[in-house]
C-alpha cells in the first residue's frame, strides 16, 4: 500500500494517508526526543529497529488476545495500521519506580512496587504531559467511564503478557506507556507503538538500562541496545 500524503509528523513517527481511508502508513523515523521534545537527536537505524520491534510486540499481543491497530510491516521503516480516533491520553503501568515518579514522590530508582501502578497522563508537550486521573478524563470529555475501564483493563493485560515475554529473555519490564484509539466499528484498539522508546527494560541480572533512558541519560549505544533486546527476543531485524 503506497503512502499518499503526510498527515502528521510527530517527534518520532509520521502518519501517511493511503488509498484506503481506513488505513494509514506509520513511518518510524530515526528522530529521538526526550523531556517533551527538549532533547532531540537522529540516531541512525533507530526507526528501522523500532518499526520491526513494534510489529513483533503487536503481533505477540494480538496472539494473546489484545486487539491492535497493527496490520502489517511494509518495509524496514513503515507499517500499515488502522486509522483510529485517538484518545489524547497516555496509559502508563509501572512495575518498579523509575523516571518521573521518582522525582514526583522522592522514591529511589528501581523500587519494586507492591502492585503494578496504573497512571494516566494528558498528551500535551507544552504542559509537560501532566498526570491526570479518571475524574479529569470524564469531566473534560476525553473518554467515557466505560472507555477508561477498557483502557485500564487492556493496559494491565499488556503488562502481564509482556512482563512474561521479557522475563524469558532476562529483561525486566520496569514500566511502559501505551496509547489507544477507537476504530470505525467503535472498538478500542491498542495503537501508536510499543518499542524501547516508550518503555523501560533492564537486564534482570545487572539491571543495565536497555531502553530510551540510555538516550535521556547520555549513556550511549542506544540503537545497539535496542538491537540487543530484539536479538534476545529472537527477532530478525532487517537493516537496509
Ligand atoms: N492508529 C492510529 N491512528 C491515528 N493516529 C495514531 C495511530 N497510532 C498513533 N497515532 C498518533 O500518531 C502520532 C505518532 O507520532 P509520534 O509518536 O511521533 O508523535 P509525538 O510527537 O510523540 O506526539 P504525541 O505526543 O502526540 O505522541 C501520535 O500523535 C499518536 O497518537
Ligand atoms: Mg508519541
Amino acid at each position: 500500500m503506497d503512502k499518499i500524503k503526510e498527515l502528521t509528523k510527530g517527534k518520532a513517527k509520521s502518519l501517511f494517508s493511503t488509498a484506503d481511508n481506513e488505513k494509514l502508513v506509520m513511518h518510524f523515523s530515526d528522530d529521538t526526543s526526550a523531556f517533551d521534545g527538549k532533547k532531540k537527536e537522529a540516531l541512525l537505524g533507530k526507526g528501522a529497529v523500532n518499526n520491526q520491534f513494534n510489529a513483533f510486540i503487536m503481533d505477540h499481543l494480538a496472539e494473546n488476545g489484545v486487539e491492535t491497530h497493527h496490520i502489517e510491516v511494509l518495509n524496514s521503516n513503515d507499517s500499515l495500521v488502522w486509522s483510529l480516533k485517538m484518545f489524547p491520553i497516555e496509559c502508563v503501568i509501572r512495575n518498579r519506580a523509575s523516571g518521573s515518579i521518582c522525582r514526583r514522590l522522592g522514591t529511589e530508582d528501581g523500587l519494586i512496587l507492591e502492585n503494578p501502578l496504573f497512571e494516566f497522563f494528558l498528551k500535551d508537550d507544552d504542559l509537560g504531559d501532566p498526570l491526570i486521573n479518571d475524574e479529569h478524563i470524564i469531566s473534560f470529555g476525553w473518554a467515557t467511564k466505560e472507555q477508561i475501564d477498557e483502557m485500564k483493563k487492556l493496559t494491565y493485560k499488556v503488562n502481564s503478557i509482556l512482563t512474561e515475554l521479557f522475563i524469558k529473555s532476562n529483561l525486566i519490564l520496569v514500566d511502559f506507556k501505551v496509547e489507544f484509539g477507537v476504530c470505525s466499528q467503535g472498538k478500542i484498539l491498542l495503537a501508536d507503538e510499543f518499542t524501547p522508546d516508550g518503555c523501560r527494560l533492564w537486564d534482570s541480572e545487572t539491571l543495565k538500562k536497555m531502553d530510551k533512558d540510555r538516550f535521556r541519560q547520555g549513556l550511549g549505544d542506544v540503537v545497539e541496545s535496542y538491537h540487543q533486546v530484539a536479538d534476545r527476543l529472537g527477532m530478525n531485524i532487517i537493516v537496509d
